[in-house]
């Protein structure tokens, strides 16, 4: 089935799925297609992708996101999209004081791609602390039992960049954005039940109270989704993990320039230093934290008035980086962190992503959601699943499919094989830094 490209298409969220949406559609001859956003500007800062970089990696232990990956390498290797794509290369390792789940992941993540064609030319096992310091002479830290290995068909891509690049294209393509907090927030979805078997989605509600109508409305909001779509809160729920950074100078950031990502499984990752700001970002390793509303059992990113970190990161996620740069820079661990904030994603309890039609609203409401915090990299390639979903009128891959019900227990997400740790409710983070404050005083 190929559809009308005339039809009305609203995408609710101008973030790294929702443009990557306008773009394929765009490209595929749709002709009448408006992107919201709550935010006033793309990139917008409530997308999780607003930030300097993020991890371009291909190597998953299964084989369909190895692919998936992949493609979208490829296309992060073209002139459309290289601007901000730096393939640098990508470290995995671990320290000495990881834990076996830690140790089994890298050596899982090795193995499936030490014999794959396209991989295995670009791959180096590092067996030893000197082994790493090869790669990172740089590096005057002691690596202290540092195992792992180098692949150099990876590297990171300036995710803000790319979104605000992508933003002008789409415009200049005769894209209409409508941002906002009045305008361009989506409160409510209007469903038209006049057909008992369906209840078709027509018209959506902005925070100014207009009502906007679509033949296709596409629902991409990351952490947010619940916010429009309820019974999605049973699958994917808003999570978060830290970012922190250092502001190095001119001559130290020339120093680190073109250094592979670092990613110590039981630590945390970081980048060369982004060369407009000077800023080292740094991401520890955890299950990250969830925000649940006691009411209503759903996980959201916290809103008005509710308390939150701002300004500084979880006690213990600021070890994991102190510790991880006392192996590797040293001169830097102590330095003050600058820029620290908690970064939403929408997590599905097996990592899944969710690209599908809501059921029974007669293929008016499409949802992409449960990113679990390694869908950027997939931003190239997203809205060709999109154009597939339309094309087919139903999603057959069942591990995009939306799902109907899933209870959520105390280890939910805790399986994945790259999460280390167990998920803590913001309440304590704060409960915690407060108590710090006090014993300070
Ligand atoms: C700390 C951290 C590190 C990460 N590292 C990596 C990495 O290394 N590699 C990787 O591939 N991925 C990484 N990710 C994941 C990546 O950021 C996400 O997969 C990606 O941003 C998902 O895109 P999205 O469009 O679904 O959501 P987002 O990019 O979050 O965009 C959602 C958009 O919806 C808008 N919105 C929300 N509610 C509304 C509303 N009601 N109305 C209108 N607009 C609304 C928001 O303003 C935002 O622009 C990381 C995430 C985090 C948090
Ligand atoms: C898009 O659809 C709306 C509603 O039908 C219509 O008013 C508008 O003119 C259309 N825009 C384009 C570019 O076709
Ligand atoms: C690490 O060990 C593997 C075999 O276990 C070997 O093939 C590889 O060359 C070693 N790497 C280095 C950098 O010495
Ligand atoms: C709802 O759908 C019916 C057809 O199923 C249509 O006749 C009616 O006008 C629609 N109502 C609205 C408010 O769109």
């Amino acid at each position: 089935m190929d559809g009308d490209k005339t039809e009305v298409v609203a995408i609710l969220g101008a973030g790294a799925w929702g443009l990557s949406t306008a773009l394929h559609l765009i490209d595929a001859g749709y002709t009448n297609v408006t992107v919201f956003d709550q935010a006033s500007e793309v990139p917008s800062p409530y997308s999780g992708a607003y930030d300097l970089n993020k991890i371009v990696r291909a190597e998953y232990e299964d084989e369909f996101y190895t692919e998936l990956a992949l493609e979208a390498i490829n296309r992060w290797r073209t002139p459309f999209w290289g601007w901000n794509f730096h393939q640098v290369g990508y470290v995995v390792a671990t320290s000495s004081a990881a834990p076996a789940k830690a140790v089994d992941h890298l050596e899982a993540a090795l193995s499936s791609i030490k014999d794959h064609p396209v991989f295995a030319p670009g791959i180096s096992s590092l067996n030893k602390s000197e082994d790493f310091k090869k790669i990172y002479w740089q590096f005057s830290g002691p690596m202290t039992g540092f195992k792992g290995y180098l692949n150099r068909l990876a590297g990171y891509a300036h995710s803000s960049n790319a979104m605000a690049d992508l933003h002008r294209y789409l415009v200049s393509r005769g894209v209409k954005f409508i941002l906002g907090a009045q305008e361009g927030k989506a409160v409510k979805l209007l469903y038209n039940t006049s057909n008992p078997s369906e209840r078709r989605c027509t018209r959506f509600q902005v925070a100014s109270g207009r009502v906007h109508q679509a033949r296709r409305t596409i629902v991409c909001v990351g952490a947010y989704a619940a916010t429009l779509i309820p019974e999605m809160g049973s699958f994917v729920i808003a999570k978060c993990w830290s970012v922190a950074h250092v502001q190095l100078t001119e001559r130290e950031c020339d120093y680190l320039r073109g250094i592979p990502v670092l990613n110590v499984r039981d630590l945390g990752f970081f980048f060369e230093p982004d060369p407009a700001t000077r800023l080292l970002k740094l991401c520890p390793l955890g299950a990250g934290y969830i925000n649940s509303d006691a009411n209503t059992g759903l996980s959201l990113p916290p809103s008005g008035s509710q308390r939150a970190p701002k300004d500084y990161i979880p006690a213990s996620d600021e070890k994991k980086l102190r510790r991880l740069l006392k192996e590797t820079l040293p001169q830097l661990a102590d330095r003050p962190f600058v820029d620290q904030r908690l970064c939403w994603f929408s997590d599905t309890s097996d990592s899944e992503y969710c690209v599908d039609f809501v059921p029974d609203t007669g293929g008016s409401l499409i949802v992409l959601s449960g990113d679990s915090g390694h869908g950027f990299k997939m931003m190239p390639i997203v809205g060709e699943w999109v154009l597939k979903l339309l094309r087919d009128g139903r999603q057959v891959r069942p591990r995009r499919q939306f799902r109907q019900t899933q209870k959520r227990d105390a280890d939910w997400g805790n399986d994945v094989s790259w999460r280390i740790g167990t998920t803590k409710e913001i309440r304590e983070v704060v409960e915690e830094q407060d108590r710090m404050v006090k014993a300070r005083l």
